[in-house]
């Protein structure tokens, strides 16, 4: 094989949180693709493609996120490649937002990413080898108005990301955040009007990036070429938040 050739990294038991729809449902199908053993949990009964196998799980309770994860075992075996990206926008000005809208969005997004990462943690500790990607946003190290709760969230995986390096990074595991700018799922068309062509006025690529870029990127961070990559962030946003 010459150097060049990608080496493949197919078969893997891979999970996404909140992989029924939008991000993580391409990114689902992107591990299909490359033949892995592909999971997702859901929280709504919703349509997988063939060959994904969908466990429910709701990220703010342990015992469900623990029940998930021993279906997903039974079938696929360890978790090798998780990646948390389940998450919800309560977006609303800090003098309006509520001390609920704060921590209802941080208990999702960033406790949730904490619950799933420890409880694969154990799995890829005892096969000594695993790759973590974490969901977050431009608006984590970028800001946003409006976002005060949704930013602390995704700010909050890059300090999960840096300290698992460090934990364990000797373990053969990588930890990284992937962070999407404008990426046109359902969390996007929620979005006023007028508030979408304020965003596509500031990326500099002049277009609202598809799941499926961010899918791409998602499965290389996990892929062996990436192998000696960790605690990076790495942006999808069509340079929105370049130099942050
Ligand atoms: N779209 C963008 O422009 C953009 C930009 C930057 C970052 N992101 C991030 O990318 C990720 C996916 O976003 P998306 O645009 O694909 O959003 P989406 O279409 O709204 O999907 C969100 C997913 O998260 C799941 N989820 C929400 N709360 C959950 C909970 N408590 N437990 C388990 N699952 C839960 C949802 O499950 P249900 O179907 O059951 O509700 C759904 O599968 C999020 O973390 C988001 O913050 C998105």
């Amino acid at each position: 094989m010459s150097e060049a050739t990608p080496a493949p990294s197919t078969g893997r038991s891979v999970l996404i949180t909140g992989g029924n729809r939008g991000i993580g449902l391409a990114i689902a199908k992107a591990f299909l693709a490359n033949g892995d053993k592909v999971a997702v949990t859901y929280r709504s009964e919703s349509e997988l493609p063939d060959g994904v196998l969908g466990v429910q799980a709701d990220v703010t309770d342990q015992a469900s996120v623990d029940a998930a994860f021993t279906a997903v075992e039974a079938a696929h075996g360890p978790v090798e490649v998780l990646v948390a990206n389940a998450g919800i926008t309560k977006d609303t000005l800090l003098m309006r937002m509520s001390e609920d809208d704060f921590t209802s969005v941080i208990d999702t997004n960033l406790t949730g990413a904490f619950r799933v990462i420890k409880r694969a943690s154990k799995g890829m500790i005892r096969l000594r080898k695993g790759r973590v990607v974490l969901i977050s946003s431009v608006s984590g190290l970028y800001g946003a108005p409006g976002q005060v709760n949704y930013s602390a969230s995704k700010a909050g995986m890059v300090g999960i990301a840096r300290s698992l390096t460090r934990e364990l990074g000797s373990r053969g595991i990588t930890a990284n955040v992937v962070a999407p700018g404008f990426i046109t799922t359902d969390m996007t068309a929620e979005l006023p009007a007028e508030t979408q062509k304020q965003y596509l006025a500031s990326v500099p690529a002049a277009r609202f990036g598809s799941a499926d870029e961010v899918a791409k990127v998602v499965r290389w961070i996990s892929s062996d070429e990436a192998g000696y990559i960790s605690g990076a962030v790495i942006p999808v946003d069509g340079g929105l938040g370049m130099g942050h």
